[in-house]
């Protein structure tokens, strides 16, 4: 058995907060950091033991605060650095370690260094950003960025053009500046000085760009990319960043890798001297249903979904650590696309536990734990993300009405995830006492944490029963993982072994019944059934018919 070093990191469970629709404390409509800390004692007893915050600093919302004007304060539509500080202390109280979003690879074009780099091109900030002259009257490259057209913006004052491979008010960083290199060490310090427990570092494989910038292969969006997802430095950078500042404080970073695979993966977080990362955000479960990119849906196929779990998980055992989530901020939720809205709460669990007890640390979004759901916007006057406004652009040449499209976007957009929480079935489902900010899903008195509290068989309670399930078992956390019966297209099952325990994790992904029999080896009526979404869990030949989207856990000791 491979012997895993044991870490505080690998057995945390971790919440994401997306503050603008977590909690409203003053009735503006937005969510705050007073929010957020009026819920610490909610996520205690949830039973996470830490939070990472998306981007909570200043901002002129591009991208809602991934487009960063001021690396060192705090969005004041949030609060105040004071604030910050309170809920850094309450977290450490309550035994919660607290993580930062670190997005270097672009500021906001508001930040002081972009706006200085633009005054001329002797300015000092000017090479803090990858300014280039133009092709006559072309762009220096056909690169595309994700977010809006084409990557290249012209500045007429300079007779330049910078590259933004997001939005056009997210300039990318030179990182092959030294300079900014040392800006970005400086920023890391900062927040691990004043306590703050390691980073999720925002599209960190990004940021060494190809010499020369060749053009790229067309695509739809993101030509260019081969030339950046992984570029020559990038392996250079993230040593130095570690060397330099990481390796000097207890903390972590979870780097988030769009497009990595498993081999550049191993290559990150295998631990030893060349170790360059904790963990790796990938993105390639999340494609169980669409093609590469969200946008682009497909049936759900869940031998596809359960191949790259499984690739994942026997790729790192031993060597490395697997992040594991299934919603975060850039994916619609859930249920909706692996599970059944007309099996919410059974889907629900069977979801959170599929993924929950396979081997790295589980991260949950805000609203997962109830099951919340997409949205349909009526109008795309209400839609509020610039990832939205690009594919209108692009599905429209396609020929799609606003109508058309608004569907489609209740099903693949990153709206779907940004709706306020659903605390209660108060006015605005007590996200707030004023108009809120974004459309909140009007089911939301049917779906809130308050119902969800009081109800055991909610899928809240789950949640918990699964989070102290993996704390006191050693064995969902460093046990070893085996999958069974891949080509069946309905079931997931799995183990987890260590030592002498064994966990079975049976997962039907079928509204109808299948037939699930015990793999060699497991006698069903010896284990302990310690988790399951029916009450009726009846044994019939060492295996059992089952319900829509069933889950059961058996424990062998
Ligand atoms: C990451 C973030 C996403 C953001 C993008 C650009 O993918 O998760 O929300 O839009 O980077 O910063
Ligand atoms: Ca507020």
């Amino acid at each position: 058995m491979a012997d895993i070093k044991k870490t505080w990191y690998k057995e945390m469970c971790v919440y994401q907060i997306w503050t603008r629709s977590f909690c409203d404390s003053n009735g503006d409509g937005i969510g705050d950091l007073p929010g957020v800390y009026s819920k610490l004692d909610y996520l205690k007893e949830l039973g996470v033991d830490g939070i990472w915050f998306s981007p909570i600093y200043p901002t002129p919302n591009a991208d809602y605060g991934y487009d960063i004007s001021d690396y060192r304060n705090i969005n004041p539509e949030f609060g105040t650095l004071d604030d910050f500080k309170k809920i850094l202390e309450g977290a450490h109280e309550r035994g919660m370690r607290v993580f930062m979003d670190l997005v270097v690879n672009h500021t906001s074009d508001e930040h002081e260094w972009f706006k200085e780099s633009a005054k001329s091109v002797d300015n000092p900030y000017h090479d803090y950003y990858i300014w280039r002259k133009g092709k006559g009257n072309r762009p220096p490259n056909n690169w595309l960025s994700t977010f809006e057209g084409g990557a290249w913006e012209y500045n007429p004052d300079i007779d330049e053009y910078y590259l933004h491979v997001f939005a056009k008010k997210q300039p990318d960083l030179n990182m092959d500046n030294p300079k900014v290199r040392q800006e970005v060490k400086d920023i890391m310090r900062y927040w691990l000085d004043m306590g703050v427990d390691g980073f999720r570092e925002d599209v960190i494989t990004f940021i060494s760009k190809r010499e020369g910038l060749p053009d790229g292969i067309p695509l739809p969006v993101a030509t260019g990319v081969e030339h950046y997802k992984h570029g020559p430095h990038l392996e250079e950078y993230l040593d130095e960043f570690k060397r330099d500042v990481y390796d000097h404080y207890d903390c972590f970073t979870v780097g988030e890798g769009p497009m990595s695979d498993i081999k550049m993966a191993k290559d990150f977080v295998t631990e030893g001297p060349n170790q360059k990362l904790n963990m790796m955000i990938s993105f390639e479960h999340m494609n169980a249903n669409c093609f590469m990119v969200d946008w682009v849906k497909t049936p759900f196929n869940l031998i596809k979904l359960k191949s790259t779990l499984s690739k994942w998980q026997y790729g790192l055992y031993g060597k490395g650590w697997n992040c594991l989530y299934i919603e975060n901020h850039d994916h619609a939720r859930i249920i909706e696309r692996y599970g059944n809205i007309n099996y919410r709460v059974e889907s629900g669990k069977m979801l959170a536990a599929m993924y929950f007890l396979l081997c790295g640390t589980p991260f949950i979004y805000q609203g997962q734990e109830i099951g919340m759901t997409n949205i349909l916007l009526d109008k795309l006057s209400d839609c509020k993300d610039v990832m939205t406004f690009n594919n209108w652009r692009i599905f429209k040449k396609l020929g799609y009405s606003e109508k058309r499209f608004l569907k489609l976007a209740k099903d693949v957009s990153r709206e779907n995830s940004r709706t306020p929480v659903q605390w209660s079935e108060a006015e605005n489902a007590g996200f707030t006492t004023g108009k809120p900010w974004f459309n909140i899903n009007p089911n939301y008195k049917e779906i809130n944490v308050e119902d969800d509290l009081k109800n055991p068989d909610s899928i809240l309670n789950f949640y918990k029963k699964l989070i102290k399930l993996r704390k006191e078992n050693e064995v969902l956390i460093y046990g070893k993982y085996k999958e069974y019966d891949h080509l069946n297209p309905f079931l997931y099952t799995y183990e987890r072994v260590l030592g002498n325990d064994r966990v079975l994790v049976v997962c039907s992904f079928k509204e109808g019944s299948v037939r699930f029999k015990a793999p060699k080896g497991y006698d069903l009526s010896k284990g302990e059934l310690v988790l399951s979404n029916y009450s009726d869990n009846k044994i019939v030949n060492n295996g059992f018919v089952t319900k829509p989207y069933e889950v059961r856990v058996y424990m062998f000791k």
